[in-house]
């Protein structure tokens, strides 16, 4: 067999960092939120052929389930290394959209061109299309719901994040907000359960930063949905959050309607590497997209928002740039 492909920046691995055991199930008849609702929030589970009841009540109790080492590490490299050929190509064919939807580039810690959000991955990567269509998730595909399918040419696709921190970085961080602001503004009422299905690529400890949610609030109310805090705004610490600790290939399952944020890194330049892959599960009508396919509005603003908050990054850089040199020319 040949070795899989070697990414640009594998993610940290080390021998004497082994995520933890995951939960055994008990044998024997035993109440399934009676045992979910006694371990830790940061129980590690195993994805087997089916997702078991006490994962059910696990997710139903807390809003989030994380399963571990789902991809292997010949799968996190192929995947990451799939992804640098991508941005290579994208780069070199100066597409800045993919079926409307931006693509954004940033500069990385080394002052390059680098991808970090595109939509749509899948389409370009026959690797990704076969990994992301894999029989083992099967069972979240089922629990996403009987009729979901994966909509690699539907809403966004296949999302592939990279978070890295660096002066000219774009976004290094996403302050709290749920998915479920434009139902509650529009209907003034909570929608059904919106599970967000995301693989991570990289080692994230605690003090790392990374996804961070609010366990249970995905039962939240629309007034506590509208006014707990300032959707996008609001980044302060909250009491009851949890960071999600990752080893590269786990799966985790939150859903939307709970306050979550990605913390950025207190690191910068490649030590503060973060990547995540969404994979939309599709339950309403089918709906692709292509490449006529408009650019959705609230991209457009967010994309904006991106682009200005980038160009001032860069002017800040570039007057730092300036005063060192003054500096240096002045001693
Ligand atoms: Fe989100």
């Amino acid at each position: 067999m040949r070795p899989p492909p070697t990414p640009r920046h594998p993610p940290r691995r080390s021998a004497d960092d082994r995520p933890p055991e995951p939960f055994v199930e008990p044998a024997g008849p035993f109440d399934a939120p009676t045992v979910a609702a006694v371990l830790p929030l940061s129980t590690r589970f195993t994805l087997g052929p089916a997702v078991t009841d006490v994962q059910r009540a696990f997710l139903d109790r807390h809003g989030f389930i994380l399963y571990t080492e789902v991809a292997s590490e010949a799968e996190v490299d192929t995947i990451l290394a799939e992804i640098d050929g991508i941005e290579e190509d994208l780069l070199n064919r100066g597409e800045t959209k993919v079926f409307g939807v931006p693509v954004w580039f940033g500069l990385d810690p080394d002052g390059n061109d680098y991808l970090f959000r595109m939509g749509f991955s899948s389409v370009h990567s026959q690797y990704l299309s076969r990994f992301v269509n894999d029989a083992r998730f099967e069972p979240i595909r089922t629990l996403i719901g009987v009729n979901a399918r994966i909509g690699e040419r539907e809403k966004d696709g296949v999302v592939f994040n990279r978070y890295v921190r660096a002066s000219t970085s774009l976004r290094p961080n996403l302050a709290w907000h749920t998915d479920a602001l434009r139902d509650v503004f529009y209907n003034w009422k909570m929608p059904g359960p919106m599970l967000n299905v995301g693989l991570h690529f990289d080692r994230i400890k605690p003090t790392d930063g990374g996804l961070h949610l609010v366990p249970g609030t995905h039962t939240q109310s629309a007034w506590s949905t509208l006014f707990s805090k300032i959707h996008f705004v609001s980044d302060g610490p909250d009491p009851k959050e949890l960071a999600v600790e990752t080893w590269p290939g786990d799966l985790t399952v939150h859903d939307g309607r709970m306050w979550h944020r990605v913390v950025a890194s207190p690191e910068t330049g490649w030590a503060s590497l973060r990547r995540s892959m969404y994979v939309p599960y599709v339950c309403d009508a089918y709906q692709p997209k292509s490449e006529t396919s408009a650019t959705p509005m609230y991209m457009r603003v967010f994309d904006a928002i991106v682009r200005s908050r980038a160009r001032s990054t860069a002017r800040a850089a570039q007057r730092e740039k300036d005063r060192q040199r003054r500096l240096l020319k002045g001693g």
